[in-house]
């Protein structure tokens, strides 16, 4: 059974490699592929379900995802990321939330958007046996506040406050750290600071492994942002199998006969 510490124990040594994803069939592939981490994100709400952002995403619908997820997952860990406001508020109600998806989902771990509100709460995790992925820079449940999703960490005194608390999720006992859309010159000092592992998105090489949403990666997402790379064209895949259906069933030349079968022996009805 894949555990944190496999994880733990890449820190400086091969680069550790994870996707998101959302169901059973992507699973299967991302883990047959040899993805270290799967992280079913609340980006589930932009990949999936059609939000605009991921504030809508409910404790039920990451629940319904890492179990699918979970289900197709032999090898990599499943890490549940926690959506806006599940956690955070009061102590009890964000163990409930986060434990449910070790106990009823089958996830190894969960992932909070980190601030200087998640420190004493990932300890509390941790020592629960929650094992806590934290994220600092761009934490997009943060979206309200920005107004969008700006590059973070970019003065002295913002890259003090993400190193700062990335030192303090690590005593905390943090197992890794997410570092998304910060400066590169940033994520190397703070990959160096730390002993746990940081898994960067859009920050640039030097993180100790790296993570992208499933759908940029491959190439489904309409629109993905600039630090993502398309290792594929899902989408135009597709959209050629999608219209050569259409245009075969218009032009009658599907089903054929290899797609249905004949009862001889059933006696006509009219
Ligand atoms: O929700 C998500 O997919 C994430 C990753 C981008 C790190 O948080």
């Amino acid at each position: 059974m894949p555990s944190v510490r496999d994880v733990r124990t890449k820190a400086g040594e091969e680069p550790i490699t994870m996707l998101t994803a959302y169901d059973a069939p992507t699973a299967k592939i991302v883990d047959e592929a040899g993805v270290d981490v799967i992280l079913v994100g609340d980006s589930v709400g932009n990949a999936t379900l059609g939000y605009e952002t991921t504030l809508p995403v409910t404790v039920d619908d990451v629940a319904r995802h890492v179990g699918a997820v979970s289900r197709a997952t032999e090898s990599a860990l499943v890490v549940a990321d926690m959506p806006f406001l599940s956690y955070g508020t009061d102590e009890r109600t964000s163990l409930e939330n986060a434990g449910r998806m070790l106990k009823e989902e089958g996830a190894q771990a969960v992932k909070l958007e980190s601030g200087p509100h998640t420190v004493d709460l990932t300890e509390t995790m941790v020592q629960l046996g929650i094992p806590v992925m934290a994220h600092l820079g761009l934490t997009p449940q943060h979206v309200n506040r920005y107004g969008g999703y700006p590059r973070q960490g970019t003065d002295q005194e913002a890259a003090e406050h993400i190193l700062e608390l990335a030192r303090a999720h690590e005593e905390a006992g943090a197992f890794s750290l997410v570092l998304e859309h910060v400066p590169s010159n940033l994520a190397a000092d703070v990959t160096d600071a730390l002993d746990i592992p940081t898994i960067g998105i859009g920050a640039g090489p030097d993180c100790d492994g790296q993570v992208l949403v499933f759908n940029d990666a491959v190439g489904l997402s309409e629109w993905s942002p600039s630090f993502a790379k398309q290792f594929g064209n899902v989408r135009a895949e597709m959209e050629r199998a999608v219209e050569g259906y259409v245009s075969a069933v218009e032009r009658e030349e599907f089903p054929a006969d290899e797609h249905s079968h004949e009862e001889t022996d059933l006696d006509s009805l009219y």
